[in-house]
């Protein structure tokens, strides 16, 4: 596996796979890599001729009071498992290559990002799609994958990839999940044992809630209060939402008659889970 960390090495490996006729798949992450990444980039592999692993923990897609500080990051294991794994190259930059002194300009995503985790963590979509599209502009690959996990992330990311015409194909990946129902994060590391075996509960509530909205379409809002409101009596310590949107738009659904997505965000004690599933 090459390991670079400036961006010139990063053009110059990836211009000499596309020259050489080869596709690259890009799937960048902040590290701390679990198997729902290693799905990832065994994604890539079946898909393209070479596979760029990023790692990059962003700071400007964290709020003034998150996690930036204590969040998950141990690179020489990741870069082992990713060796491992048969990633083609990682590039580990640091935060001056990436935003050098002066560094003005963000990209401003749609509506598609101002709902939902957008109105919790104002600003995280912005940081998202500016560090995206710097990826995706310096290895410029065929296609780059995301998982289901981050729904609003992955619209928010198809989004601004059409709207300025980036040329890549954006390839999303079903969520890997513990054998409990939990998905995959990097953030369950902060769970403890007690908070570690209440999380399931998230993916079971909204697969019964769904089951519930299929039954009755037409009261998806009530469903989604009572499932809030279990998520809350049974020991979550608060919840951003749980809602029925649109699987395009994110736009709540009031009705439940097109593809749709159930979405919830909710909190144990410091740790922020999300999850979401499909109708
Ligand atoms: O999903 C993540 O890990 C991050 O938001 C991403 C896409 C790597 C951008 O920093």
């Amino acid at each position: 596996m090459i390991i670079v960390r400036t961006i010139d090495a990063l053009r110059a490996a990836a211009s000499s796979w596309r020259r050489a006729g080869k596709t690259v798949a890009l799937i960048p992450t902040m590290g701390a890599l679990h198997e729902g990444h290693l799905s990832l980039v065994r994604l890539g592999q079946i898909i393209c001729d070479q596979t760029i692993v990023t790692i990059f923990l962003n700071p400007f897609q964290f709020g003034k009071n998150e996690d930036l500080g204590s969040y998950p990051s141990n690179l020489a294991q990741d870069t082992e498992i990713l060796k491992v794994v048969g990633a083609d190259l990682l590039f580990t930059p640091d935060d001056k290559e990436m935003y050098p002194d002066g560094f003005s300009t963000g990209i401003i995503p749609g509506p598609v990002s101002k709902t939902l985790c957008g109105a919790f963590r104002p600003g995280h979509f912005r940081g998202v799609a500016t560090i995206v599209t710097k990826l995706l502009m310096q290895s410029q690959p065929d296609k780059a994958i995301f998982g289901e996990k981050d729904y609003q992330q992955l619209l928010v990311i198809r989004k601004i990839s059409s709207d300025l015409n980036i040329p890549v194909e954006i390839v999303s990946a079903p969520t890997e999940r513990e054998p409990d129902g939990l998905a995959l994060s990097s953030r369950n590391a902060y769970l403890s044992p007690s908070e570690r075996s209440l999380a399931p509960l998230l993916y079971r509530t909204l697969c019964r809630a769904a089951e519930e909205i299929k039954a009755h379409p037409e009261t998806p809002d009530e469903i989604c209060a009572r499932a809030d409101q279990e998520l809350r009596s049974s020991g979550f310590s608060s919840v951003d939402y749980v809602t029925l949107c649109d699987s395009e738009t994110l736009e709540n659904m009031q009705f439940y008659d097109r593809p749709a997505r159930l979405l919830a965000a909710a909190n144990i004690g410091k740790t922020r889970l999300i999850d979401n599933v499909q109708l």
